[in-house]
Formats: structure tokens, C-alpha cells, sequence
């Protein structure tokens, strides 16, 4: 039987990207997904060409009654809300915080912290009589650590982190688990709109930083949400899973691992006049 085979799931943000990805793996292995999306053109498209299998739902998750109806038409249509990917995104406001204005904050924070509130409130409402479910959360490695990216976006990102503990702290008494996915920079339209949509330039400049020296695609990011919304994860919850190759644990290469670091080991042997540091040879 397929992995998620007769289950429903919401994306929110599943006519693009991240969310694109998520929703042809779910499809791919026997789920019922409703792209839940403001890109009609490009959520009909997709329903288009993977059949019964989807749905797809205009809404905007700034509005709370247009996220209920988005898991309304997964229940009516697949039975039960088995798992909500809260994944819509925008870049927000850029610039120095000291121009950044309020009207900008708001919008930016709109989206990406009120989407994923409302979107945890009311999947979480849908999933307690069933004693089941999961909910997975678009966060960043902006939500991990400074400077990944715009302040506001950075602050949404570090808030989804903390509802996702808070969350899975309440929702874990009636069996629904809530994990989010920390992705670093990925091919996506939403990364390539920051080189004119020039998608061989932030494939190479994204390799470039990766201390693999590859790209992060749309595909890695969704085998992460697909693992946390799967059985196989059925004991993980209230856990960010960053997905950027080793980036943020420690970026380039350290000196400490190159050839330069046996001659420090051995000037501070040298100068130490013994033997300071016990070798296993
Ligand atoms: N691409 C990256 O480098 C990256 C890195 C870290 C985190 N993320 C996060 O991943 C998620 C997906 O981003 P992506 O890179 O796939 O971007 P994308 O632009 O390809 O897709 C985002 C989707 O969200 C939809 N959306 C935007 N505002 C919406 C709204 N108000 N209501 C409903 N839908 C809306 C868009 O129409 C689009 O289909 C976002 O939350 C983003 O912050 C992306």
C-alpha cells in the first residue's frame, strides 16, 4: 500500500516551489492534497495534470475564514484533515530595520507569523476528534539564526520555530504532532525573484555557499515535510528540521581541518616546550 494512500492534506503556498514539491510527493505516494493558494493559474494547472487526486482552493492565509474553508474542503472531500503543510511564503519587507515601516511589518508578519498561527489553530481543530494527525511549518534558517535574512522574515521564521513547540506541547494530548522544516536557500521562485529571476545565477550562488557544493532544491526540502507528515516520524514532534547541508552548523570549511592545522598543532607544541595535546597514534 502507498505511503499516505486515503490520506487528506492541506498545503498552504502548493501552486509553487516548496509547496509544488510537497504536493507531487504526497500525490506521488497515494495522498489527497487541496493546494490551498493565491495563484489560481498555476494551482489549476497542477490539479490539471495530477488528477482526482487534488484539489485546489483559492484562499489567502491572512484570512482566518478562508483558511477554515481550505480544511473544510479536505474533510468534505477526503473524509479527514490528515496533515496541514503551512508553507505560503513571502520575502516581506527588505532593507535596515531603521526604514523598515510599520504598514510593511505588518504585511510581511501577516503571512508568514498570522498564516502559520491560523493555520496551526485550525488544522489542529479539525485533527482532535480524529486522536490523529500532523502539522508541518515552513520555517527558515533565518528562524535559527541572525543575518539569513530580512528582520521581519527573520522574526516570523524565529516565531514559527516557538508555536511549533507551544503547539506540540497542546496538540500532543490528542495525538496531533506539530514539527516545522528550517530550509536554507532553495531554488525556488521566491529565492530566484532576488536575482531577477535568473534561476542559473542562484543555483550557482547557492551552491557556491553550500559546504556540499550543491544547490538545495525544492525536492530536498519536501522529502523533509514528507518524512514528518509519514508514520515513520510518528514519535518526533515539537522539533525544527533544518535542511541546509551544514550550513548553519558551521558554514566553510573551519582552518581546524586543513592541512594548516597540524602546523598549529605542532608551533604549539614547540612552543609549550611538551606535550599539551595527547595524539591517538
Ligand atoms: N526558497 C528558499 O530559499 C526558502 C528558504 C527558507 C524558507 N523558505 C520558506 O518556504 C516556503 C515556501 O517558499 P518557496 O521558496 O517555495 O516560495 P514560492 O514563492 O515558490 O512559493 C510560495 C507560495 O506561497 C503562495 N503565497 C504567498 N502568499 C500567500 C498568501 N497570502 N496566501 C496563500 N498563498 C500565498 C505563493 O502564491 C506561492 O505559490 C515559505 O514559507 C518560505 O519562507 C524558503
Amino acid at each position: 500500500m502507498a505511503r499516505f494512500s486515503g490520506k487528506g492534506f492541506v498545503v498552504t503556498g502548493g501552486a509553487s516551489g516548496i509547496g509544488e514539491a510537497t504536493t507531487r510527493s504526497l500525490v506521488a505516494q497515494g495522498g489527497r492534497v487541496v493546494i490551498a493558494d493565491v495563484q489560481e493559474d498555476l494551482g489549476m494547472a497542477l490539479v490539471a495534470e495530477l488528477g482526482d487526486g487534488v484539489r485546489f482552493k483559492h484562499m489567502d492565509v491572512t484570512n482566518e475564514a478562508q483558511i477554515i474553508a481550505a480544511i473544510d474542503l479536505a474533510v468534505a472531500e477526503f473524509g479527514q484533515l490528515d496533515g496541514m503543510v503551512n508553507n505560503a511564503g513571502i520575502i516581506g519587507a527588505i532593507g535596515s530595520i531603521m526604514d523598515t515601516s510599520a504598514d510593511d511589518y505588518d504585511f510581511t508578519m501577516s503571512i508568514l507569523s498570522r498564516g502559520v498561527f491560523l493555520g496551526i489553530k485550525h488544522a489542529g481543530r479539525a485533527m482532535q476528534p480524529n486522536g490523529a494527525g500532523a502539522i508541518v511549518s515552513l520555517a527558515s534558517t533565518a528562524g535559527v539564526k541572525g543575518a539569513e535574512g530580512p528582520h521581519v522574515y527573520t522574526m516570523a521564521k524565529h516565531g514559527v520555530v516557538g508555536l511549533t513547540k507551544s503547539a506540540a506541547s497542546e496538540f500532543g494530548a490528542f495525538g496531533v504532532r506539530v514539527n516545522a522544516v528550517a530550509p536554507g536557500g532553495t531554488v525556488t521562485p521566491m529565492k530566484s525573484a532576488l536575482t531577477d529571476n535568473d534561476v542559473e545565477l542562484i543555483t550557482k550562488s547557492i551552491a557556491a555557499d553550500s559546504p556540499l557544493g550543491i544547490a538545495c532544491m525544492p525536492q530536498d526540502i519536501a522529502n523533509g515535510i514528507v518524512f514528518l507528515l509519514s508514520e515513520e516520524a510518528r514519535y518526533i514532534s515539537g522539533h525544527t528540521l533544518v535542511i541546509d547541508g551544514g550550513l548553519t552548523t558551521g558554514g566553510a570549511a573551519s582552518p581546524f581541518y586543513s592541512q594548516e592545522a597540524e602546523v598549529m598543532l605542532h608551533a604549539g607544541q614547540r612552543q609549550s616546550g611538551s606535550m599539551q595535546v595527547q595524539r591517538s597514534e
